[in-house]
């Protein structure tokens, strides 16, 4: 059964970056846009690239490795070379803290 889990501060991950956390055997990045916080999959589904270590752009991230582009707030595509979504997980904030849920 799933549950919200914390992951860090929320000041810790300052707008237009992200961070790399691996917590319940799940590695994820959270990233900061202006829209607020988001969760998607640490790894590419093109090539495995390390997500985390890429870039924010918008609300979009992109890889490291090939230069795929994904939703932060779906994990869909949006720039190829990869073409399947990758996971995105759901985030809250509580008294500064941010959580996100992980099965
Ligand atoms: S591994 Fe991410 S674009 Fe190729």
């Amino acid at each position: 059964m799933g549950q919200f889990v914390r992951a860090t501060a929320a000041e810790d991950i300052p707008e237009g970056t992200m961070k790399t956390f691996e917590l319940k055997h799940t590695r994820f990045v959270i990233a900061h846009t202006a829209e607020g916080f988001f969760a998607v999959a640490d790894e590419c589904s093109h090539d495995g690239g390390p997500i985390g270590e890429g870039n924010v752009l918008g609300n979009e991230v992109r890889c490291p490795r090939h230069g795929a582009r994904f939703d932060l707030k779906t994990g869909a595509v949006t720039a190829p070379p990869a073409v399947a979504p990758i996971d995105s997980y759901r985030v809250k904030v509580e008294n500064g803290e941010l959580f996100v849920w992980l099965d």
